[in-house]
């Protein structure tokens, strides 16, 4: 099995920063993937996308395969040809989208069948479909195994079972996905805020055996304390000298968090959904351009950010278009809040190069909350 080669190049603390190596590029980590879920950062162009830094985008196998299906995709060439984006994809396996997007959902320890959030037309999941999906009729760089979530607070027993069978459909997308020398296979951490199902959940996965491990189940209605007491043991659990990936997370204080207690790769909607809603992200905390006060503001978001969206436009103009309900203003947050996700992963990156993570941790939370 030849994984994807991941090297570590500098720690501090439980930081690390590095590069995983794919045949369409390499990640730099820390790392923060746009969601791409169905075929498209939303609103975005993938040069506009390309521009911000991003080196992986993720895809989603629900939404895709629903619609326009995966047999559609690979006629028409792949997700990357499809979208016209040629660096590294990571597909989510299902599981999760299926929990929280359509109306009826049962699981067995065979799939989980569900009916369309589009339509209501029943659909089947099983591990190997899912990996046939991704790997296959997609073409993803990174594959998901198929797992089963379980809303928070859970009774532990609920917990356990989900973990146990996600660690069996584990086994099954492995064995499903083979031995590939261009594409790889990660695990999900699953268990919940319990420790020892977390512990028993990490041992399963590690015996298995994966390219990368994330760590599932979590920003599902914890809370940010809840989930900062599981990242200060579940991340070492994990192999450290694999790729860790904490799943749907989150607010950039979110991220530095998990960064300074040693995640690796990051998703979340945030940065688009928040876009589309009249929201930027600074290094002084999120803005709502709707206020007043940004009326007559002739200053751009962010100099420093290379995108125009964050250089070139003025708080005033944005204010303007998301007053005026104009979809360029979705378009110049959705692209300012995506650069400035990036512009925090390289800052971290550099932060943990020169071992001044702590400070730069110390620091951000400050100036965050300060508003
Ligand atoms: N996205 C956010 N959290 C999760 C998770 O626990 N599992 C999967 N498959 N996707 C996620």
């Amino acid at each position: 099995m030849a994984a994807f080669p991941f090297t570590i190049a500098a720690t501090d603390g439980k930081a690390r920063t590095g590069v995983l190596s794919t045949p369409r590029g390499d990640i730099r980590t820390p790392a923060f993937m746009p969601v791409g879920t169905a075929g498209t950062v939303k609103a975005l162009t993938v040069e506009q996308v390309a521009a911000t830094g991003a080196d992986i985008l993720l895809g989603n196998t629900y939404h895709l395969m629903l619609r326009p299906t995966a047999e559609r995709v690979r006629r028409l060439g792949g997700l990357h040809r499809f979208m016209r984006w040629e660096k590294p994809i990571l597909t989510d396996s299902g599981g999760f989208q299926v929990m929280s997007l359509s109306q009826i959902s049962k699981v067995t320890e065979d799939s989980v069948t569900f009916q369309s959030h589009l339509d209501g037309s029943r659909h089947v999941l099983t591990p190997e479909r899912s990996i046939e999906i991704q790997a296959d009729l997609l073409g993803s760089d990174i594959v998901m195994q198929l797992d089963e979530l379980v809303a928070l607070p859970a009774e532990r027993d609920r917990a356990a079972e989900a973990m146990r069978r996600s660690a069996r459909w584990g086994q099954r997308c492995r064995d499903a996905f083979g031995a590939r020398e261009a594409q790889a296979l990660f695990a999900i951490q699953q268990g919940g805020t319990d420790e020892a199902l977390r512990a028993e959940s990490a041992e399963r996965l590690r015996e298995i055996g994966f390219d990368g491990y994330a760590i599932g189940g979590l920003a599902v209605g914890e809370g940010h304390e809840a989930m900062c007491e599981v990242l200060d043991y579940a991340p070492g659990m994990l192999p450290a000298e694999r790729p860790r990936y904490l799943m749907g997370v989150g607010k950039p204080i979110d991220i530095v968090e998990a960064v300074y207690r040693g995640v690796d790769m990051f998703d979340c909607v945030l940065p688009t959904r928040s876009g589309r809603h009249g929201q930027a992200w600074t290094w002084d905390g999120p803005l709502n351009l709707k206020n007043a006060r940004f009326a007559e503001d002739e200053e751009p978001l962010d100099p420093t950010i290379p995108v125009s969206a964050s250089r070139d436009y003025s708080k005033a103009y944005l204010h303007h278009l998301v007053k005026a309900g104009e979809i360029l203003g979705q378009v110049l947050l959705s692209w300012h809040n995506v650069a400035f996700f990036q512009a925090l992963m390289g800052e971290m990156r550099a932060a943990i190069a020169e071992r001044r993570m702590e400070a730069f941790r110390r620091d951000f939370a400050a100036r965050q909350k300060a508003r």
